[in-house]
């Protein structure tokens, strides 16, 4: 595999190919990451959750933030495959475009390729400026967890014709002011469908459909030991594989590159 860009992964959309990715936030883990050959690696802040036991994301700060990107990104030092990095920019750590460039600038150098942050059309300046900078922008579109209590809770997004026409829409302009990715988290399958064919860059979804570019969980979702109660979309790839961690890693990504994950019951319609 070697090193991934974002150019590879456009190639790869351009050619109907899909790829993986999956959160990790330590060296040990993104070796393993690397080792099962997966494309991309999204050092989230769902650390908040999984790793401070938090209930939302929004204590994450950007020195925690920049302290997980580089374990991650000292752990694939010499590593022969080198997934993309992508890290999520913490809350409230862009709510101007100078400041994200200044919060982007200090995950670039913590060892980030992409940064990746969380909304609409109010971002537009921001991720303008940061790709003229010439610094890989990621948006995140759907259920976006950092603003999850203005949303009423973890509920589906873009269930009525307008709000789905919405959701195209601030994915068409979040492209066109430069971002190079897109996330888009638990939306019906159709709008997954449609915003994965209306863009040119690769979109990775979550609970989003069978028919985006790319899948993400979670590592320790897909590993089956987070707590509490699982969302639909979570499926667990190591119960049952008797190659441990890494092969539940490779089967991740396997059944993501064949579309046997998500299966129509990890869906929302
Ligand atoms: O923080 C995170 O892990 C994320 C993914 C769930 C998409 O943003």
């Amino acid at each position: 595999m070697s090193r991934i860009t974002i150019n590879s992964l456009e190639a790869k959309k351009k050619n109907n190919a899909k790829f993986a990715c999956v959160t990790a936030y330590d060296a040990s883990f993104a070796k393993l990451v690397a080792g099962a050959e997966i494309e991309t690696l999204l050092i989230g802040d769902s650390l908040g959750n999984v790793i401070q036991g938090e209930e939302t994301t929004v204590p994450v700060t950007l020195e925690e933030m920049a302290y997980h990107v580089n374990c991650v990104a000292r752990g694939l030092i010499g590593e022969e495959n080198h997934p993309l990095l992508i890290a999520d920019m913490p809350f409230m750590s862009y709510s101007t475009a100078e400041q994200a460039l200044d919060t982007a600038a200090d995950l670039m150098q913590a060892g980030a390729q992409v940064v990746k942050l969380e909304g609409g059309d109010w971002l537009l300046d921001s991720v303008h400026l940061l790709s003229e900078r010439g610094i890989n922008v990621c948006g995140h579109l759907g259920l976006t967890p950092q603003t999850v209590d203005s949303l009423g809770g973890f509920k589906v997004q873009g269930k009525t014709p307008e709000t789905a026409k919405n959701i195209l829409n601030q994915a068409v302009s979040l492209q066109d002011a430069g971002a190079r990715m897109l996330v888009v988290e638990c939306v019906p399958i159709a709008l997954g469908k449609q915003i994965t064919e209306a863009l040119e860059i690769p979109v990775i979804g979550i609970g989003a459909g069978p028919f985006t570019d790319s899948q993400v969980l979670v590592l320790y979702d897909l590993l089956g030991i987070s707590p509490g109660r699982k969302p639909r979309f979570v499926k667990d790839f190591l119960t049952g594989n008797n190659d441990g961690i890494s092969g539940a890693l490779s089967a991740f990504r396997e059944a993501i590159i064949s579309g046997s994950y998500p299966e129509k019951h990890h869906c929302f319609e």
